[in-house]
């Protein structure tokens, strides 16, 4: 019997087409996007983009980390990004003050804490356990002059994250026992903090589910969690 759990042909040729001939003109438009919320973010996003094209490049180099330690695809090592678009969309849900201090855990190429460093002006920290990821992020920050964007070349399960207001986790990939040690880790954030999850949310008695949200990923569809530390 066939197994149910493989991904059919044409939806691989289908996904191959997206990340390897649309993938410039998408990110084209995102740009567009971008630019007409946000003007200010034009050297700096035109300058990511010289890092990077497209994120089929950030998949590469997460790729050739995770092959040098023999990690498969589909553990929490495997790369997608956030569409700047939806993440825009997020922010607008979330009540952002010069109190608070952004944090993204598992931030692989760093567009969303620059962009949060560039536009919001408050502290961020961006954690990843990729080496290339974070040498390219914190020199586009120092190029840019974003002196309060920390990149933290890290595990995020066991560095210091206790200055963090707003959380953001592209947990997709993450297994169960992680979320679960996520989950431990962040119930001991202050009261009201902010945590976003996408594809599945924090558990446990700690935290209040503010709102789900839908958003376009480079994987599909997925459902967003706005939750706060009760
Ligand atoms: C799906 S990517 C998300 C990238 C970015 N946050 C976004 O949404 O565009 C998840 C990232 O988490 C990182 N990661 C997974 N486990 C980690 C850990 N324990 N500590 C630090 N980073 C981790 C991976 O290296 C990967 O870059």
């Amino acid at each position: 019997m066939a197994d149910k759990r493989l991904i059919p042909w044409w939806r691989l040729l289908w996904l191959r087409f997206r990340l390897y001939w649309l993938a410039p003109w998408l990110q084209g438009i995102q740009l567009g996007f971008l630019l007409l919320r946000h003007k200010e973010m034009e050297p700096l996003a035109l300058d990511y983009l010289r890092t990077y094209n497209t994120m089929v490049h950030a998949m590469d180099l997460s790729t050739q980390t995770r092959e040098a330690e023999g990690s498969g695809l589909g553990g929490p090592l495997t790369y997608g990004e956030t569409p700047w678009t939806t993440f825009m969309k997020v922010l607008e849900h979330v009540p952002i003050g010069p109190q608070d201090v952004f944090v993204d855990l598992g931030c692989g190429a760093g567009f969303l804490c620059l962009l949060v460093a560039k536009v919001y002006e408050i502290p961020v920290l961006g954690v990843d356990l990729i080496p290339g990821f974070i040498t390219r992020g914190q020199s586009l920050a120092a190029q840019h002059g974003l002196f309060k964007l920390e990149f933290r070349c890290d595990d995020f399960t066991s560095t210091d994250l206790s200055q963090g207001t707003i959380f953001y986790i592209t947990c997709t990939c993450f297994p169960m026992v992680l979320m679960e040690q996520l989950s431990r880790i962040l119930s001991r954030q202050p009261s009201g903090t902010w945590l976003i999850t996408v594809t599945r949310p924090l558990s446990g008695p700690s935290f209040e589910l503010i709102k789900t949200l839908t958003g376009r990923y480079s994987w599909g569809k997925d459902e967003i969690y706005l939750q706060r530390v009760r």
